[in-house]
């Protein structure tokens, strides 16, 4: 495995592995890897011949007061990991690398990026969308796999690369999930041992809503305040939203149609660390 952190030197061992016909799969990270991490590695692995890793703590997606300067950089076991996961190559730039003095120019992913995650994290996306395009102009990927556990994410920087016609195919990844349903998380270290427990209470939301639409129901909204109420009887735990979303729009929604894909999505603060998770549905 070989480590790079000149963006430059990245962008140019892509260019001439294309002239030797390799299939490049990227996986992108902030780092701090977990199982979930490696899970889109396997699949990297299996569908491209060079597989390259990303990691770079993007500050520009982080919000005044949030975690980056906190955000854990094990970078030796991180490597470590990767090594042993069969990256081919891990690129690591630097802050400065990425976003030398007087750079300015962002991407505006439009409405979707004001909607949950992005109402709660405004400048969030655009951040996220910005790095996403340099890394894959770097990486120069025929295909880049995200985890369906940042739904929202995946559904953006679908929209955004067949918007700016980007050629990279990007592939979706089943949530990886702790053995208490909790999804994997970078984060889930910031949790006391008390709000570990609690923190299995979104998977139980999700549970919920799996057994309620299971039986026919299609009221949505009242599935999601029910997941909420239930999430909310941890003493610890402070839901930030919890709505069903059209799958494809992330326009929340109330009612469920025949035929339709939805998405359970939710945010919740336990004690300080703010949680993700999210559950697809199609509508029988
Ligand atoms: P990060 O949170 O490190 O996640 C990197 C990738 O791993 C993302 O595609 C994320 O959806 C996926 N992932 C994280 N936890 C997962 C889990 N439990 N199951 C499946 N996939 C999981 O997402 C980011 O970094 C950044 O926003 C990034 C895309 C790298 C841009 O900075």
């Amino acid at each position: 495995m070989q480590i790079i952190t000149e963006p430059a030197e990245m962008q140019s061992i892509a260019e001439s592995l294309r002239l030797q016909h390799q299939f490049i799969g990227v996986v992108m990270t902030m780092g701090a890897l977990h199982n979930g991490h490696l899970s889109l590695v396997r699949i990297a692995k299996q569908k491209a011949g060079t597989v390259i890793m990303t990691i770079f703590v993007n500050p520009t997606q982080f919000g005044p007061g949030e975690d980056f300067h906190r955000y854990p950089r094990p970078f030796e076991q991180d490597a470590a990991l990767a090594r042993s996961a069969g990256i081919d190559y891990l690129f690591v730039p630097s802050p400065e690398k990425m976003y030398p003095e007087g750079f300015h120019t962002t991407i505006d992913p439009g409405p979707i990026s004001s909607l949950f995650e992005g109402r709660s994290r405004p400048g969030h996306f655009s951040g996220v969308a910005t790095v996403v395009v340099k890394l894959l102009n770097i990486t120069q990927p025929h295909i880049a796999i995200f985890g369906e556990k940042d739904a929202q994410q995946l559904t953006l920087i679908r929209k955004v690369t067949g918007e700016l016609n980007i050629g990279t195919k990007i592939i979706g990844a089943p949530i990886a999930r702790e053995s208490d349903g909790l999804a994997t998380s970078s984060r889930n270290i910031y949790l006391s041992s008390s709000e570990r427990e609690q923190a299995t209470v979104l998977y139980r939301g999700i549970c919920h809503a799996e057994i309620e639409t299971g039986e026919g129901r299609t009221d949505l909204a009242v599935i999601a305040e029910e997941a909420e109420s239930l999430i909310r009887s941890m003493p610890d735990a402070d839901p930030d939203y919890v709505s069903f979303v059209d799958d494809e729009t992330f326009e929340p929604a109330d009612k469920a149609l025949p035929g339709k894909a939805y998405r359970l999505v939710m945010a919740v603060r336990i004690g300080t660390t703010r949680l993700i998770d999210n559950w697809r549905f199609v509508c029988p």
